[in-house]
C-alpha cells in the first residue's frame, strides 16, 4: 500500500471543480486519509517546489500557488503514486490526454489543476511538509466486496 500527496491548486477552487476532481480519485478506490484547506506561506510553497528553483517559471509558479487557498490531501492505495499520476495526466498542456484530470480541465501548463507526488521519496517529503502525524487518519474498509 502506498501513500501520495495531492494538491488541488488555487484554480481548482476558482473553477468550482473540487468535488469533481476528488470524485475521480474516490471512484478509483483510493482512500482519503488526510485532507485540509490551506493558504500556504511563501516558505512552504518554495520548499514544496524546491526542485524547480532554477527553472524560469519558478517565481510565477510560487506566486500562483500562493494566489489563493489550496486543498492538500493524502491518498492511500495500491500503487497509489503511479495510479494518481496517471489519473492526473501529463504535466504539459499539449500532452495531457482527454479522460485525465489535466486533459479534461487544464487550460495552461502552469495552472494544471492538481499536483501529485512523482516518487516514493517525493511522497514522503511532501506528506511531511503538509501534514503532521496527528492529521493523518488511516482507515480500514468495512466491506472489501466493493472493490
Ligand atoms: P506540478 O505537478 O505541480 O509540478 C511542478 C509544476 O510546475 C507543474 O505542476 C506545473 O504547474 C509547473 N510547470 C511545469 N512545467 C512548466 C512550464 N513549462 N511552464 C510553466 N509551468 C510549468
Amino acid at each position: 500500500m502506498e501513500r501520495t500527496l495531492v494538491l488541488l491548486k488555487p484554480g481548482c477552487l476558482q473553477r468550482r471543480i473540487v468535488g469533481e476532481v476528488l470524485s475521480r480519485f474516490e471512484r478509483k478506490g483510493l482512500k482519503i486519509i488526510a485532507l485540509k484547506l490551506v493558504k500556504l506561506d511563501g516558505a512552504t510553497a518554495e520548499a514544496h517546489y524546491a526542485e524547480h528553483r532554477e527553472k524560469p517559471f519558478f517565481g510565477s509558479l510560487v506566486e500562483y500557488t500562493l494566489s489563493g487557498p489550496i486543498i492538500a490531501l493524502i491518498l492511500e492505495g495500491n500503487e497509489a503514486i503511479s495510479v494518481v499520476r496517471r489519473l492526473a495526466g501529463l504535466t504539459k498542456l499539449q500532452d495531457a490526454l482527454p479522460g485525465t484530470i489535466r486533459g479534461d480541465y487544464a487550460a495552461q501548463t502552469q495552472l494544471n489543476i492538481v499536483h501529485a507526488s512523482d516518487s516514493s521519496a517525493s511522497s514522503e517529503r511532501e506528506c511531511a511538509l503538509f501534514f503532521k502525524a496527528g492529521e493523518i487518519f488511516p482507515w480500514e474498509d468495512g466491506n472489501q466486496a466493493w472493490f
